[in-house]
């Protein structure tokens, strides 16, 4: 079997009986790339989705730092902090047996000292990631090094990067102009300090697509166009758990609504006497 095929869900896995497929590795992300076969990537946060995005055979699930503001009401990412990440990679960690799982690195984490970060990117490693994130160019080449030096593979972010939000004047597209030639030397940078992929967040197309091709490692695109290696998306958005998503997001689903609808049915039928009805409490 290839590495190739390795990767591919197997509808097989569904059944309770199967046995739970490998998990996936970095060496198969590489073949991945080396085939052409596009890469798979969602955030999870929790055990419960996790379990479920696993069993669905999704390549790698991102315990982004996007937990902020998808989970815990924050308007941002900034407050997240080493511990809300250890907590949450910990839970995902449990919830699954095959997708390599990212812990992102929290604002303030890695970028004043490189050591500092080897201490904190531990700590997530030991709750069960298999590799960590950080955003950034070459500003962050000393900080990969010192963690690929102790064994702790990484994941570059370029582009639109959430941490940088007031640096940046909010989310919007990266690479543009001037920016172009210094988001390539900095992909590049990355690539040369040991990262395993890199994720390219808002990045005009055809930008993704240069730094795709000049990268041995694969990129991951999350509002990047269709040219990258692979695909992110933040789960709650692909799911359609909120009213607003962005522009670059498709809805697989409308699973908020559902839930809203299942929550009302469910109160409904309390208060009507409809539930528990005679099914419910007989035993069997
Ligand atoms: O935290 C996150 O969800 C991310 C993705 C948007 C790539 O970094």
């Amino acid at each position: 079997m290839s590495s190739a095929q390795y990767l591919q869900p197997d509808a097989s896995t569904q059944a309770a009986a199967a046995p739970r497929p490998k998990r996936v590795r970095l060496h198969h992300l590489a073949a991945a790339k080396a085939e052409g076969r596009k890469l798979t990537m969602l955030t999870a946060y929790d055990a419960l989705t996790a379990h479920i995005f696993d069993e669905a055979g999704v390549d790698m699930l991102l315990v982004g730092d996007s937990v902020g503001n998808v989970m815990l009401g924050y308007p941002s990412t900034l407050p997240v902090t080493v511990e809300d990440m250890v907590h949450h990679v910990a839970a995902v960690s449990r919830g699954t047996s095959r997708a390599l799982i990212v812990g992102d690195m929290p604002f303030g984490s890695y970028e004043a000292d490189a050591r500092e970060g080897y201490a904190n990117a531990v700590r997530l490693m030991k709750a069960g990631a298999h590799a960590v994130k950080l955003e950034g160019g070459a500003a962050r080449v000393e900080a990969i090094r010192v963690l690929t030096a102790g064994a702790i593979p990484v994941m570059g972010h370029l582009g639109y990067t959430p941490q940088s939000e007031h640096a940046l004047g909010g989310p919007r597209m990266q690479g543009r102009g001037d920016q172009r030639a210094r988001m390539l030397a900095d992909a590049l940078a990355l690539q040369e300090a040991g990262v395993f992929a890199l994720v390219l967040e808002m990045v005009p197309a055809d930008i993704a697509a240069e730094i795709t091709q000049a990268l041995d490692i694969p990129t991951i695109g999350i509002g990047a166009g269709p040219h990258t290696d692979g695909q992110v998306l933040v789960w709650s958005d692909m799911a359609g758990m909120t009213e607003w998503t962005p522009r670059f997001v498709r809805r697989f689903a409308e699973l908020g609504q559902a839930l809203k609808e299942a929550a009302a049915d469910y109160i409904a039928s309390v208060e009507d006497g409809s539930f528990p009805s005679e099914d419910h409490y007989h035993a069997h």
